[in-house]
This record gives C-alpha cells, structure tokens and sequence, in this order.
C-alpha cells in the first residue's frame, strides 16, 4: 500500500493552469475533460511543500543562484538513479527544457544550417528549429508490430544529403513512449559522431519508466559520445513544476558549453527562479519515495486503460509505451480522416487529446493520451470515449 494518496482528485481550475484553465478557454468549452499537454494531476507530497514552505516563509525573492547544496543534490539524484556521475561544471540552470533547447540550438548551429529530428516527436523541436532561422528534416520513426524503432539507414542518408549539423534526440520517446536501448543510441550517436553531427539529447522524461524497461543515459555510452552532446533534463515533469521553471541543462564539453552560456546570457538570462531551486533541491534529495510510488500507480493506470481498450473500444490500437506517461493510439480502426477524428474526440467523447497531426505529418489518425491523474479521471475518460464509438456503431 503507497502512503501517498494519487486517487485524490485536486480541483486545478481557477489556478491559473494550463491543463484545465487557459486550455478550455483557448477551446472556448467547458465541456472537454482535458488529457492533453504532459502535465500531472497530483499534488506534491508533505515532505516536499515543507521544503518549499520553509523557502517561502523566509520572505525574501532576491536574485538566486543554485549553490552547493543545490549542485550537490543534483549530483546525487543522477548517481542514486541512474549511476550517472555528472559534474556540477556542465549544469546550466535555465527555464525550461524547450528554452535550453533553442539556446542549444543557435550555440551549435548557424542561420539556415539543417537540423534533424525523428518524428513524430514532440513538436516544439521543429518549431524551435524553425523559428530560429534553421532547416528541419525529419527520419521517419518506423513502426514495427506496435512498437516504433528507428530508421538508421534513412537517418544516416539524410544527414549526409542535408549536410546536417545537429540531431536532437528524444529520449525516452514522446510521444512513441521507446525507452532506447544501449545499442540503438550506440547505433544513432555513433553515425552523428562519424558525420560530425552534434546532438541535443532531451532526457526530460528519463524518470518514467514502466516496469521491465531501463533508461540509459547517453552520456553513459562514454566520454566521445558525451562530450558531442547537450544534455536537457528538469525536475519539471517528473515533479510536474514546470510553473517553478527550473531545468539543468549539462554540457560535458568545455567550448559547447561555453557557446551555450553565451547565447544564454545574449538572451539576457542570469538568475535562477528562487522558489523554483528550493523545489528542485528539495525533490532531489527527499522525492525518491514518492516517485517510485508513483510510477507503480502510473503502471497501474496504465494497465487500466491496456485492458480497458481491449476490452471495450477494440478498433483502437494502443502503442505500448515503454516510458513517459504519455499514451499513443491509432483511431485508424475507427475513422478514416483527420477532421472526423476530431469530431469524434471532441464533439462526440467531449475529451481534449493532444492530436497525432502535431506531432507529424504521418500521424494525423492518432492521439496521445496524457495518463498522469487519478483512475477515476482515466476512467470517466475512458468510458465517455467508449460512448462516443459505441455511438458510431449503432448508428452504422
Ligand atoms: C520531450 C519534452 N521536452 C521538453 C518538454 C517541456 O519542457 P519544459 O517545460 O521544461 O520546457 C516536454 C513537455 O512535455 C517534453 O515532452
């Protein structure tokens, strides 16, 4: 039995958040059940509010940096974890993940130089390639009988084609939910670093792992591959505090890293968020417990929804993640075209799904679920989606 009570059901409308207030009124409805944007429903344990309280009762926000404490917190959670030994020279404290990206971006790459990602993927990292001037292509993901790999010899003919200059990786995977083997990111960073391709590993979600799967850091592959790569990471969602804005961007390499902080400071970014170090030093050294009790009630959830599927909506095909907490399912089964796709979640299901077409062009018959809140929610979600297609076939 977990002490901690993830069944709880937290009202967040009215704080201000984006899941629940500006999502539904950026759709203008009250009536969608929100399972989109990777944010969690669960409040953080006592333990933690105590850390963050205690930071807030003192009063005083001034300018902020991290200090030892806080590096050697970070230092100690990669190593307890994952036995990665990081130090404390590479961390960059930044905003957020997507913002590291896009600094990491304009410090390895120039205006017009090519990019390359594997989609579908997270969309921020073609947005962020484009909109700052550089060319995006994309390595098709492949899927094999449900489970998504990558295509090395596309992506390795790509990179010579397009005279590519970084590859940004998603590490694990949203939205596909791949953990990477050792040998599939041997196998990627090995080609980059054979074609001189410098890349930007997004780790942010390393701390989602379904039972039977294990993550590997990539700079565990060694030093060579390490010291090609910027490595993005934050507490921010396995924590879920992206509103604190705390991520640690770590740069092995002494001249990447010294790029980046020029284009990090050109942004005029200097400070930490006060309450956002104390949160994050905080989960760092007492938020283990309350993570591992999590992942088991997301394994839960999730093999709520396996069964459920299965059981009740059959012509839907759930991609068995492998981490991330994030669901993707082919309505190909169901629907034919991408605007009646959207009826169907929308008008019919009343649900708000992040839609595959984000994610790539390939993909628009899919959705992602986002299972991170309690089962009664997964469920009332579930069930209203089970309507909905049920609805379809009795009036075929
Ligand atoms: C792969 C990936 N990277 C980055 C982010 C966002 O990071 P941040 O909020 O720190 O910018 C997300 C959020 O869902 C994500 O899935």
């Amino acid at each position: 039995m977990s002490t901690f009570d993830f069944d709880r059901v937290v009202d967040r409308r009215g704080t201000s958040c984006l899941k629940y207030d500006f999502g539904l009124q950026r759709a203008g409805r009250e009536d969608l059940l929100p399972m989109w944007v990777a944010d969690m429903d669960f409040a953080l344990p006592e333990n933690i509010l105590a850390r963050i309280r205690e930071r807030i009762d003192h009063g005083i926000f001034g300018y902020t940096d991290p200090d030892d404490r806080y590096y050697k917190a970070a230092e100690g959670w990669f190593e307890r974890r994952y036995g990665w030994r990081i130090d404390r020279k590479w961390i960059s404290v930044v905003p957020g993940v997507v913002y590291g990206i896009a600094a990491a971006i304009r410090a390895l790459s120039d205006r017009g130089d090519t990019i390359i990602i594997q989609e579908p993927v997270y969309y921020p990292f073609r947005e962020m390639i484009e909109e700052n001037g550089r060319v995006c292509v994309s390595s098709q993901l492949v899927e094999k009988d449900g489970r998504y790999e990558m295509d090395l010899a596309d992506f390795e003919r790509k990179i010579r084609e397009h005279n590519v200059k970084v590859f940004i990786l998603c590490s694990p995977h949203n939205p596909v939910g791949r953990v990477w083997s050792r040998e599939e990111l041997k196998a990627v960073g090995g080609i980059c670093l054979e074609n001189n391709v410098r890349m930007i590993v997004d780790e942010i979600h390393c701390d989602f792992i379904f039972p039977g799967h294990t993550f590997t850091p990539f700079a565990s592959l060694g030093e060579v591959y390490a010291k090609n790569s910027v490595f993005c990471t934050s507490p921010s969602k396995t924590f879920n505090m992206a509103g604190l804005q705390i991520a640690n961007i770590m740069i092995p390499d002494d001249q990447m890293r010294r790029a980046f902080r020029k284009i990090n400071s050109a942004n005029g970014y200097s400070q930490a968020n006060a309450a956002g170090l104390a949160a994050a030093r905080a989960v760092f050294e007492e938020g283990d417990e309350w993570l591992d009790a999590l992942r088991d009630y997301l394994a839960g959830n999730l093999d709520y929804m396996r069964s459920f599927l299965k059981e009740k909506i059959p012509g839907l095909r759930m991609i068995e993640p492998e981490g991330t907490y994030l669901v993707w399912v082919d309505f190909s089964g169901v629907t034919g075209s991408y605007e009646d796709l959207l009826h169907l979640v929308r008008d019919e299901a009343h649900l708000w799904l992040d839609e595959g077409a984000i994610f790539g062009k390939q993909t628009r018959l899919f959705e992602r679920f986002n299972i991170a809140c309690p089962r009664s929610v997964l469920k009332e979600a579930l069930e209203r989606l089970e309507k909905a297609v049920q609805g379809r076939m009795e009036g075929k």
